[in-house]
């Protein structure tokens, strides 16, 4: 046992399987060409409450319109809002917005670095500054959406922690100790791609995932024959 309470062998295991797997199974997604931290910001931000499938109708038209941070944070709130529009919750677009201007006038328009300025901007909480910095700039930092957590939840976690908050603070510290070096960036889009198609929160693909023998939510997900193929 080691960081996080996970044996080393099988925190390499988790690593290389779902590197792999990435590598024939990931998706290529419009934010997924780019290292610009703006243009990752955009699609974050889409993505906090929205599926890719839809966000995939309005990522690239967006950035049509607003193709910099600049000419982002100088325009007008009514014109940013009705680029949002079909996307909904839009205090994502006002948050989008406040960041543009603040990297434009408190950061002289280059993106910050630091994780802690990046958690800072409008909107940005822990999981999307982890995306951020190991997307836009491969730094090793943790990222821990809905998918993330049932991903790590099924395979790692036996007995559940007493309180939510305990749990939280536990798969945190599981999404940073699985982190394989030099391998941020793929590995985070990783996490999501697979928590998105094969470990999904209903039907989960047991029977044709990679992880299954070390899974140790498989028994009891394929109990009763429900996941037969
Ligand atoms: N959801 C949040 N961020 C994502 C990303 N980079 N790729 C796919 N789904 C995501």
């Amino acid at each position: 046992m080691s960081r996080a309470g996970v044996d080393r062998a099988l925190r390499r295991s988790f690593q290389r399987r779902l590197l792999k797997w990435y590598q024939s199974q990931g998706r290529d997604l419009p934010w997924r060409r780019t290292r610009d931290p703006y243009r990752i910001l955009v699609s974050e931000v889409m993505l906090q409450q929205t599926q890719v499938e839809r966000v995939l109708g309005f990522y690239d038209k967006f950035l049509k319109r607003y193709p910099t941070v600049a000419e982002l944070a100088s325009a007008p709130p009514s014109k940013v809002r009705e680029a949002w529009d079909g996307l909904g919750y839009y205090a994502r677009a006002r948050n989008l917005h406040r960041t543009a201007k603040q990297v434009l006038h408190r950061h002289g328009g280059q993106f910050p670095r630091r994780y802690e300025e990046v958690h800072r901007l409008p909107g940005v909480g822990r999981s999307t500054a982890g995306a951020l910095m190991s997307f836009a700039f491969n730094v090793p930092t943790p990222i821990l959406d809905t998918n993330v957590k049932r991903l790590l939840s099924r395979v790692f976690i036996h007995r559940p922690s007493p309180t939510p908050a305990q749990m939280e603070r536990r798969l945190w510290r599981l999404s940073t100790s699985l982190i394989p070096n030099g391998e941020t960036w793929a590995f985070n889009q990783a996490l999501m791609d697979f928590g998105a198609l094969v470990c999904t929160a209903k039907n989960p693909r047991c029977h044709t995932c990679c992880l299954s023998d070390m899974c140790r939510a498989y028994p009891k997900l394929t109990r009763g024959g429900v996941q037969r193929r």
